[in-house]
């Protein structure tokens, strides 16, 4: 009886033996599924650069046109402007289309808000005007007329007063 457990053993592991024999010598090759993965990792390590390329690409082209306009080179010229209790003191009051203006706002008494309002009366820059310091605000003029600098900030009874005017002429070539 045992002899025919240890003769059933052995044939038993003869045919895993034979198994893992099997397996070993098939195994050299590449296996099916990397066959068929490779081209996706590698559309995996394109669609990534692609990515990339088309992050910078949007974020380049879609920050260009920022209504602040980061590029100081485009600058054209600066106005002055300063803030007090109840009136705004422009360096000064005219502009053509196509320039830059880079307003240097400051305050001599208490805090007031610059907010520059284009003929439609929509706003169309905005910063804060705080005594000892000059804040800087850039607008690309695009259109002629009549634009107004509103205060944003209560700053007393006649805050509702402070008004100025920027006259904004058509282009003109010079
Ligand atoms: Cu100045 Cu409100």
């Amino acid at each position: 009886m045992q002899s025919l457990a240890v003769q059933i053993t052995i044939a038993v592991s003869l045919v895993v033996v034979a198994c893992f024999v099997w397996v070993l010598l098939n195994s050299k090759g590449v296996a099916p599924w990397e066959q068929i993965a490779k081209p996706a990792y590698q559309a995996r390590s394109f669609l990534f650069f692609v990515a990339i390329a088309a992050g910078i690409a949007i974020s380049f082209f879609t920050l260009v046109p920022w209504p602040h306009d980061a590029n100081a080179a485009a600058v054209t010229r600066q106005i002055d402007a300063k803030a007090r209790q109840w009136a705004w003191e422009l360096s000064d009051d005219k502009a053509q289309v196509g320039e830059v203006i880079e307003f240097r706002v400051s305050a001599e008494d208490v805090n007031h808000g610059f907010a520059l309002y284009d003929p439609d009366k929509r706003i169309v820059a905005q910063i804060q005007a705080m005594p000892g310091f000059v804040n800087k605000v850039r607008h690309r003029f695009v259109r002629p007329g009549i634009y107004q600098i509103l205060c944003l900030e209560y700053c007393g009874v006649a805050h509702h007063a402070m008004v100025a005017e920027i006259i904004v002429g058509a282009a003109t070539s010079n």
